[in-house]
This record gives C-alpha cells, sequence and structure tokens, in this order.
C-alpha cells in the first residue's frame, strides 16, 4: 500500500543520492577501488570479495569471462550502498579490453564519473575514449590516481598529462608523499593536514590513516633529502597553480584529483569523503516536455541498458532504469510513453554488492532493474503522470563493421527477428547497404567483441547460425546535408554507404583521413558522430 511522504521528505531523500559512473582503462584498478569503495560503504565485508567472485566467473563487478562465456550481453553492472548518510549509486563500466555502446550509455544515467588512472601509465586509451563522453554530457569528472604504492611517474607530470590529453584543468585535493617504496602518506590541501598510512595493515580492512603535520620527523626520514626538498617546493607551487572552484568541477572544466592506493586501502577514504560532499545531487534531465527536475514528486525514468540473460535457463532480461525523478513504489502503475500502455512495477530490483533484492521504493538518482522479457527498449520513458519522452539516448559511431551472413536461408525469418531483438537491446547497430544487391545485414559496433556476442546469441536463442565479413571500414558517420553535395562523395571508390534502421543515410569510412579529407572538402555536408 502506498506510504504518504511529503515533498520535502522526497527531495530530502534525493539530495542525498549519488550517482556515479567509474571508468577508466584495463587494469588501472577500477575492481579494486570498487571493492574498497563497497568496503567503506560497508556493502561487502571483507576485501577480495568483489576479485574472488570474479575468479569464480560470477563477479558483481567485472562480468566479462561469463560474456565471453556464454555470449550474452553482460557488461555494466550496478551497485547501490551506504556512506555517512548518504546513498551511492555506483554504474560500473566493463572493465576489459572490448567496448561496447552499453559502456557510453551508462554515462548517460550518471551524474559524474570517477576516472582510475595508473600512475605509472597516466592517461590511457580507453580512458580517454570514456572521457569524451562524460564531456560530451558535460557531467563532473572525479580523478583516482591509483598504485601510488608503486614507483609512479612524477605527479606533476601526471597532471600535465590531464590537463593536455583531457583539457580539463587538474586540482590536487591531496598531494602524494613519496611513490613505490617511499610512499607514505599524502598532504591534504584543505585540511593542511598529512595522513600516513600504516603499510603492516596493508589490504586486509579499513587501515587507520594517521593524521599529522607536513613537519612530522617520519616525513623526513622516508624520503631522500631530493623527495624532501621537491614536496615541499611542489605543495608551495601548487597554491599559485591550480585552485580548487566547486563550480569549474561542476562544469567540467576542473577535475579534482586524489592520489591513492586502491590496494593498499590508502587514500579511499579520503577520497570518498570528499566525493559524497562535492559529488552533484541527482541532476535534471531533459524531455520533450521540457526539463524535468529530480526534486519533483512525481515519477519518472528512462531504460539506459537491457541485460538479457542474466540466467539463461531463464531467458530472462532485466531493464536497467535511471529514475530522474521523485519517487517510485513497488507496484505502481506507470505509463510507458513507446507503448501508451500501463505498466504495474511489482517485481522491481535494486542492486548491491552481491545481490539484487526486490526494492519497495527508489529515488530520483537511483537505478531499478525491470524484469520484462521484450517489453523495453533502450531510451523508453515510464512516467507517472502524464505522458512526455526523455531525450533519446545517443546513438554512438561504431567503429568495427562485418556483414552477418546467414548461414541457412530456412531460418531467414528467425535470423531477421533475432537481429532486430539484439538491436532493441543495443546489442549492436545494424546497417544495410544503400542500393546494392547485397541484403545481408552490416553489424556494426564499437567494440570488436561485440561481434561474437551476437553470433553467440543468435546461435543460442535462435538457433541460427552465421558467418562474419569483415569490412575495412573503420568508423562511420551520420551524413546529412545538400544533396549534390552528398552525391560527390566517392561512393563505391572507398566509402561505403549504408542506412541504419531508420532509413538515415550512414558512410563508412576507411580511416580517419579519409573522413577528415572529405569533412574539409564539403563544408555543407555534416559527418556527425552520434545521433539522437
Ligand atoms: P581493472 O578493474 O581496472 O582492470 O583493475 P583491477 O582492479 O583488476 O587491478 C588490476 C591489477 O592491479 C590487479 O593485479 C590489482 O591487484 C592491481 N592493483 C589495483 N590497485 C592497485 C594498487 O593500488 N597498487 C598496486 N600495487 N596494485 C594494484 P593483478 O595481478 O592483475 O590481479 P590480482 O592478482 O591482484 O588479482
Amino acid at each position: 500500500m502506498s506510504q504518504e511522504i511529503s515533498t520535502e521528505q522526497i527531495a530530502e531523500e534525493i539530495n542525498h543520492r549519488r550517482t556515479f559512473a567509474i571508468i577508466s582503462h584495463p587494469d588501472a584498478g577500477k575492481t579494486t577501488l570498487t571493492e574498497k569503495l563497497l568496503l567503506y560503504g560497508n556493502a561487502i565485508h571483507m576485501a577480495g570479495n568483489v576479485r574472488a567472485r570474479r575468479n569464480q566467473k560470477n563477479t558483481v563487478s567485472d562480468w566479462m569471462k561469463m560474456e565471453r562465456e556464454r555470449g550474452i550481453s553482460i557488461t555494466s553492472t550496478v551497485m547501490q550502498f551506504p556512506y555517512k548518510g548518504h546513498v551511492v549509486n555506483l554504474l560500473d563500466t566493463p572493465g576489459h579490453q572490448d567496448f561496447s555502446e552499453d559502456t557510453y550509455r551508462t554515462l548517460m544515467a550518471a551524474d559524474c564519473a570517477v576516472m582510475v588512472l595508473d600512475a605509472a601509465k597516466g592517461v590511457e586509451p580507453q580512458t580517454r575514449k570514456l572521457f569524451e563522453v562524460c564531456k560530451q554530457r558535460g557531467i563532473p569528472v572525479f580523478t583516482f590516481i591509483n598504485k601510488m604504492d608503486r614507483p609512479a611517474l612524477d605527479a606533476l607530470e601526471l597532471l600535465d598529462e590531464v590537463e593536455t590529453v583531457l583539457g580539463m584543468q587538474p586540482v590536487p585535493m591531496n598531494w602524494p608523499i613519496g611513490d613505490g617504496d617511499s610512499f607514505i602518506g599524502v598532504f591534504d590541501r584543505k585540511k593542511e593536514e598529512v595522513f600516513l598510512y600504516d603499510r603492516t595493515v596493508r589490504n586486509q580492512s579499513i587501515s587507520p590513516e594517521t593524521m599529522t603535520t607536513l613537519d612530522d620527523p617520519r616525513i623526513e626520514e622516508t624520503l631522500s633529502a631530493y623527495q624532501f626538498e621537491d614536496l615541499h617546493t611542489n605543495i608551495a607551487l601548487l597554491d599559485e597553480l591550480a585552485q580548487f572552484d566547486f563550480d569549474a568541477l561542476m562544469a567540467g572544466e576542473q577535475t579534482a584529483v586524489y592520489f591513492g592506493s586502491a590496494l593498499t586501502n590508502f587514500g579511499v577514504q579520503l577520497f570518498l569523503d570528499d566525493f559524497i560532499q562535492y559529488a552533484p545531487e541527482p541532476a535534471s534531465y531533459e524531455a520533450d516536455k521540457g526539463i524535468v527536475e529530480a526534486e519533483e514528486p512525481t515519477f519518472s525514468g528512462f531504460v539506459f541498458k537491457i541485460q538479457a540473460n542474466m540466467n539463461p535457463k531463464h531467458r530472462d532480461s532485466v531493464a536497467y532504469l535511471r529514475i530522474c525523478s521523485g519517487r517510485f513504489e513497488r507496484n505502481m502503475q506507470v505509463n510507458h510513453t513507446r507503448t501508451g500502455k500501463t505498466l504495474r512495477l511489482s517485481r522491481p530490483y535494486a542492486f548491491f554488492a552481491d545481490s539484487r533484492a526486490v526494492v519497495e521504493e527508489a529515488y530520483a538518482g537511483d537505478i531499478i532493474g525491470l524484469p520484462g522479457n521484450k517489453l523495453y527498449t533502450i531510451g523508453d520513458t515510464l512516467t507517472g503522470k502524464g505522458q512526455f519522452k526523455f531525450k533519446s539516448i545517443p546513438r554512438f559511431s561504431p567503429e568495427h563493421f562485418s556483414r552477418l551472413i546467414n548461414r541457412d536461408i530456412v531460418k531467414q525469418k528467425q535470423f531477421l527477428k533475432g537481429l532486430q531483438q539484439l538491436e532493441t537491446e543495443g546489442a549492436m547497430q545494424v546497417f544495410y547497404e544503400a542500393d546494392a544487391f547485397r541484403r545481408d545485414p552490416i553489424l556494426a559496433v564499437v567494440g570488436v567483441l561485440q561481434f561474437e556476442v551476437v553470433q553467440a546469441r543468435l546461435q543460442d536463442e535462435y538457433g541460427v547460425e552465421t558467418r562474419l565479413e569483415r569490412l575495412p571500414h573503420q568508423l562511420s558517420r551520420w551524413v546529412d546535408g545538400p544533396e549534390d553535395q552528398i552525391a560527390q562523395l566517392p561512393w563505391r571508390y572507398g566509402i561505403l554507404r549504408a542506412q541504419d534502421n531508420e532509413g538515415r543515410l550512414v558512410a563508412l569510412f576507411s580511416s580517419p583521413h579519409e573522413l577528415e579529407y572529405y569533412a574539409g572538402k564539403y563544408a555543407d555536408i555534416q559527418f556527425r558522430d552520434t545521433v539522437n
């Protein structure tokens, strides 16, 4: 039964929510940091939990092996944990070498991102790609420079790289004291205190951090004369170089930087304490009726991800819904804008570190899972009142292309049905060569692993065996502009003319250089890398 709750109480609940995506290049330490965040949030009780589960191929935060073995699209997961009066929603993005559009879409449901960098490697390629999406969305980015217990690049050099490669001003909130074996803690700029960490506690549990000042003799004892002098020079320099500006962080012009070591448990709590203070409250979202504010008491949300076959035996699928406004209650009736249907949501899930459970209520900022095979598609809006639609989730420009050939023409119907379903779930995009005799669909994906996923799922779920024919193209753009100019593009000679499922013209290019050349030559043609 519905429990009465005042508008103020709803707003209060919402203001305490923090919803973020964690991004990194593989191996930078995202799983380890996630685990430690959960540990501080009391969501798990022992370090090693997430990793151990991963090794059992059943991890909470990294489903890669399952995905590969079963050919299913389990990619990013959601975890909720409480921390100091806040409710934190962590959206994991897959940590493997391969990317899917899903990774990008997850960022659509987050209000900010935490970027994990390896202190010895700096900004790596996948971080850059993910970061670009954060930038497009204009969400604040926090940076955790991890593995300071290992020999690291010079801290100033790391900051310089963040600034030049990512184009945002890095503002160190703390400063590392030493690195590798000499790493003994960080200087907190705001508190003007030094936090020393106890190496003996290592990564077993939450480690106590000792607070002291910069003139603590232990610092001079541990560091070399050169490091010691450098530390003081740098700290003095920082005040001139980079001052934290909350508005600039919110605007994505600055990133707040923290140094630490997730494995040895150092700097995680310092980071988390700051994070809940500075991370934004659930943001407003744009809809066709105008802006929807999170604090509006009426429930609304959109589907940003569909996870099929969480349990292959049951062929189930779960739609992940980001709540954009108000309060959600189990059993509530909602409008499904796309179909005009009224739905009763009786089995919504909330996701925790190692389980999912039926949820009775949830608020803007939270992510809930809705079972319902084939009922939802990416971008669907659900509303408690009225019929409106959130701005659609952009389609991201794929980078790998293959023709998909059905090996058994008798199964053509299943083949097309399967393809359509997988596209609806957002597993890949399907293009068709325009005006061509060949009608084999062209699968377009952001990461090559998706080819395997699509083939395996077609086989498992629709009994259709397929063959792939890789195309040499490297990128595609949606093309718009004057017809006569478009006609002059060298279709056939390199550029492949295709259409997406809505009949929009798509050009497949063989290299970024080729695109650049034609974009320069035909300034009136728009080559878009995302469409709505
Ligand atoms: P990912 O999710 O970003 O891919 O990274 P993950 O946390 O799996 O970490 C990758 C490797 O880096 C792991 O080692 C992990 O233990 C190590 N690591 C993570 N954080 C730190 C840190 O702060 N300091 C140090 N020294 N190492 C760290 P592995 O050998 O690949 O795995 P495992 O044998 O530890 O399980």
